[in-house]
């Protein structure tokens, strides 16, 4: 298993001519990803089993069963949830950290990759006009940042109170708007704090309303934190940041920035003044598996000031003060709650390098001019609405005279045609169709064929 035998050649041959013919697809197939579950175990019988099988035996199954059971990723066609669009130097370089199994734990064994990675973070701590001493690593997603960041927030506010007021078993509180990522809630469950729901001002979380809430929500000693999207899941709307950020630095609040999907922003000229604020973040996330256009899954972490989280986070063990016994070393281990790691800042580093950064503004820019076209094209249906005005990259609108089913009934054929994935999404308790915009090359023809099939 571990030696270059005939095996390890016809491997070597077989996979990689399916990742060569697998990249070089242009465009990429959307394929469909569910499947009776029968029909894949069926297809997987004695796979894996106690006997071996050829390579291309194995392989035969993944290509004409399961993978196609996968929706892909990189089609342009894939407009629901969040998308992501990977380039594809991104694609290459993750195949060859995978070949090396390339770690980024400490500094002590993945010098190289830390450093790589640690410019990206650096250059999206500029984006946001964090200041220099701003730093903190990758992590898998945005979900595992949001934990990381409010476990810190948590331990810092602990510590502000006191070991009195720790000690009594207080319950903290975290300030969020309701259109705060489910991940937020998550954490706050695992965490064992509470939310205190901040009322927002059409969906968008501001000074204001926080300045209330913290009035009227009692006990304002016991909020430890607030967090402020920077790019709504369903709407892609931009908190007040400014206004949030003067808010927590008056009552010493963490403040946390959630920019998963739309901190890609920061690279947009068009509309970097609304992230106006996120420069006093405390701890921000944004995740090149989405909209900076890396493969999954990467999200990077980033803290004002990385030592208070690495007094949180470092893990101490005999068998690692070797690691921590070196001033000045950077691990990347010591900055969330994960110990190893793979090097998942790496793709972007290398596509970054490979098309400039310039490329990804362009990028960018193109899904929120994509918006604002289609925006366009439905105001001028008579049978269709918009819901709002797009921000970043999400169109919400609706189909006159639908009930739920006839917009699942439109999606699910949307999808077995192959015409495009965008599942109905709901907006304040209605189903409505939504658009995400991610990809470069979704063009304006794929919206009108998946808007006239609503005529
Ligand atoms: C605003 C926001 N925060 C957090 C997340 C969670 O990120 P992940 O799915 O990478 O854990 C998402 C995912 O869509 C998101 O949109």
């Amino acid at each position: 298993m571990h030696s270059v035998d005939p095996t390890t050649e016809s491997m070597i041959r077989s996979v990689l001519a399916y990742a060569e013919n697998r990249l070089r697809l242009d465009p990429v197939p959307l394929d469909q990803g569910s499947r009776d579950p029968a029909e894949l175990d069926a297809a997987l019988a004695g796979l894996p089993g106690a006997e071996a099988h050829t390579p291309d035996q194995v392989l035969g199954v993944w290509a004409s069963v399961m993978a196609p059971a996968v929706i892909s990723a990189d089609s342009p066609r894939f407009l629901g949830f969040i998308p992501a669009a990977p380039t594809k130097a991104s694609l290459l370089f993750d195949m060859l950290i995978s070949c090396a199994s390339i770690q980024g734990i400490s500094w002590l064994e993945a010098a190289g990759a830390i450093h790589a990675e640690n410019k990206v973070l650096r250059l999206i701590a500029d984006r946001a006009g964090m200041p220099e001493t701003a730093g903190g690593c990758f992590v898998s997603g945005g979900s595992a940042g949001n934990l990381s960041a409010l476990v810190v927030a948590r331990e810092v506010a602990k510590r502000k109170a006191g070991p009195g007021v720790s000690g009594s078993g207080r319950r903290w509180r975290v300030a969020v708007s309701e259109d705060a990522h489910s991940s937020i809630t998550n954490t706050l469950r695992i965490c064992e704090m509470d939310p205190l729901v901040v009322r927002s001002e059409d969906h968008r979380l501001t000074g204001v309303g926080l300045r209330a809430a913290l009035a009227d929500g009692g006990d304002p000693g016991s909020v430890a934190a607030v967090v402020a999207t920077s790019g709504t899941t369903n709407a892609g709307i931009i908190d007040d940041l400014a206004g949030v950020a003067e808010v927590a630095r008056e009552h010493q609040l963490w403040f946390h920035v959630d920019g998963a999907y739309g901190g890609a922003g920061l690279f947009a000229p068009s509309v970097r003044a609304r992230y106006d604020g996120i420069e006093h973040a405390d701890s921000f996330i944004v995740d090149p598996h989405k909209w900076l256009f890396a493969p999954f899954d990467s999200a990077a972490l980033l803290y004002r000031n990385p030592s208070v989280a690495r007094s949180v986070h470092k893990q101490d063990a005999s068998y690692l003060d070797v690691i921590h016994d070196r001033p000045g070393e950077w691990n990347p281990t010591d900055y969330a709650y994960h110990l190893t790691r793979r090097a998942r800042g790496l793709p972007l580093w290398f596509s970054l390098s490979v098309y400039g950064v310039d490329a990804y503004t362009e990028a960018i820019e193109t899904a929120i001019g994509l918006a604002r076209q289609a925006a366009d094209e439905i105001r001028s249906r008579s049978s269709l609405e918009l819901v709002r005005e797009p921000s970043l990259g999400v169109v919400l609108f609706r189909r006159a005279g639908w009930d739920a089913g006839q917009y699942t009934a439109w999606a699910d054929r949307l999808l077995q045609d192959q015409v495009a994935f965008l599942p109905p999404s709901a907006w304040e308790g209605e189903t409505v169709a939504r658009f995400a915009f991610l990809h470069p090359h979704t063009s304006m023809d794929l919206v009108r064929e998946i808007l006239d099939r609503m005529d």
